[in-house]
């Protein structure tokens, strides 16, 4: 992994995940969890601050260790334990049924085998546990999919493997989750990565 994919772009994805706009998203994902919840692509822990008191432990997953450094301070000022267990959402070392929920942010889109990473959520989620998520995806609307398409190129090598056409729902759904809840809507900025969707599914 080169300097920029190591240094500067977890440093960028801090500064532009963390906009202020999408905070009412981040709460709306991890509204209403509680226990043990897994997050996969943790990232620097902009999900921290909107996690419920009701929340006790947070087992993150994040290959990235510039991102963990970043996470440091948010982990101090949050008033849950957070452990770091893992690298990789594809290969997620949790005992089966052993977690109350999953949550992932803005990190379907960039796990290179997404189905796989989803069936490891499967397996650790708890029977009637849920899976939180909020990713951005491919627009209903022609005009905006057309430049998804004309830019997932260059997107995946910028971005550090992020797919602007993936389709979250679809994915999900596909990983054999029925989603019980989802809102999707574009969020603030440019449209081809601003097609936000949040929901829940039951895995
Ligand atoms: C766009 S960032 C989102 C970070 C964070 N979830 C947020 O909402 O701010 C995508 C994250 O997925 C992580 N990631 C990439 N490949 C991964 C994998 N195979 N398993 C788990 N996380 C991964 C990246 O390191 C990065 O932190």
């Amino acid at each position: 992994m080169g300097l920029y994919e190591q240094h500067i772009l977890p440093r960028l994805i801090d500064v532009v995940c963390g906009d202020r706009s999408f905070g009412w998203w981040r709460a709306e994902a991890s509204e209403g969890l509680g226990g043990t919840v897994l997050e996969i692509g943790f990232g620097s822990g902009l999900n921290l601050p909107h996690y419920p008191e009701q929340v006790e432990r947070v087992l993150a997953v994040e290959p990235s260790t510039v991102a963990r450094k970043r996470a440091a301070s948010r982990m101090r000022a949050a008033p849950v334990q957070v452990d770091f267990i893992g690298l990789d959402g594809e290969s997620i070392p949790a005992e089966d049924d052993s977690v109350d929920a999953a949550l992932c942010t803005f990190t379907l889109c960039t796990i290179p085998d997404v189905d796989r990473a989803l069936a490891e959520i499967r397996r650790v989620v708890r029977p009637g546990g849920e899976f939180r998520f909020l990713e951005h995806g491919l627009a209903p609307d022609a005009g905006v999919a057309r430049w998804q398409y004309r830019l997932d190129g260059i997107e995946q090598r910028l971005a550090g493997g992020c797919h602007l056409t993936r389709d979250p729902l679809e994915l999900i759904s596909r990983a054999g989750m029925d989603v019980t809840a989802s809102r999707s809507a574009f969020a603030r900025g440019p449209r081809p990565w601003t097609y936000l969707t949040v929901g829940r599914a039951v895995a």
